[in-house]
């Protein structure tokens, strides 16, 4: 089922999400919505969908890298991932352009930090703790960012650069 995307305004987007109970996660409580974030992210071209992105306050997102996945770090291309939390891998940042669901039509030039750890829960409850590089290490940083409660805007030093995507 093709959930409903929130857009920038409504309140869920700009609020902590929630921690979810690892043993929810182990019971199998979201493979029904986990499914359908999948889902809903294909039929939007996405490659992240973070819970608050589909008026859910929780700390969950989906993720698939596609074919710019780099194959840098060892990391899944796509996947789902509960609980998750990040922290750089060193000082460096790429400035690359990104967009986002909940801000249709629209991009800018965001910098991130090039290497990131990833931690949090995956689909069968097991622990991650992921180097990530490069294009998914960007995901992470957007989607982690979300259940926080932040944009990518909020991570752009200049809004000269944003822009719609598509301009005629
Ligand atoms: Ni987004």
């Amino acid at each position: 089922m093709i959930l409903k995307c929130s857009r920038l305004g409504h309140p869920v987007l700009r609020q902590r999400a929630e921690d979810v109970p690892v043993d929810d996660v182990l019971a199998g409580n979201y493979d029904d919505l986990v499914e359908d974030m999948f889902e809903t992210m294909e039929a939007y071209r996405g490659v992240g969908l973070a819970g608050p992105q589909v008026h859910l306050p929780l700390r969950i997102f989906v993720f698939d890298s596609k074919e710019r996945d780099d194959g840098r770090g060892a990391t899944p291309r796509r996947g789902v991932v509960f609980n998750g939390t990040y922290e750089a891998e060193g000082d460096a940042k790429l400035v690359e352009s990104e967009g986002c669901l909940s801000v249709p039509f629209l991009g800018g030039q965001v910098p991130r930090y090039e290497k990131v750890r990833l931690r949090g829960i995956d689909g069968e409850g097991n622990a991650i703790d992921w180097l990530a590089e490069g294009f998914v290490a960007r995901i992470f940083q957007h989607e982690v960012d979300h259940t926080d409660g932040l944009v990518y805007l909020d991570r752009m030093p200049d809004l000269r650069s944003l822009g719609y995507t598509l301009v005629l």
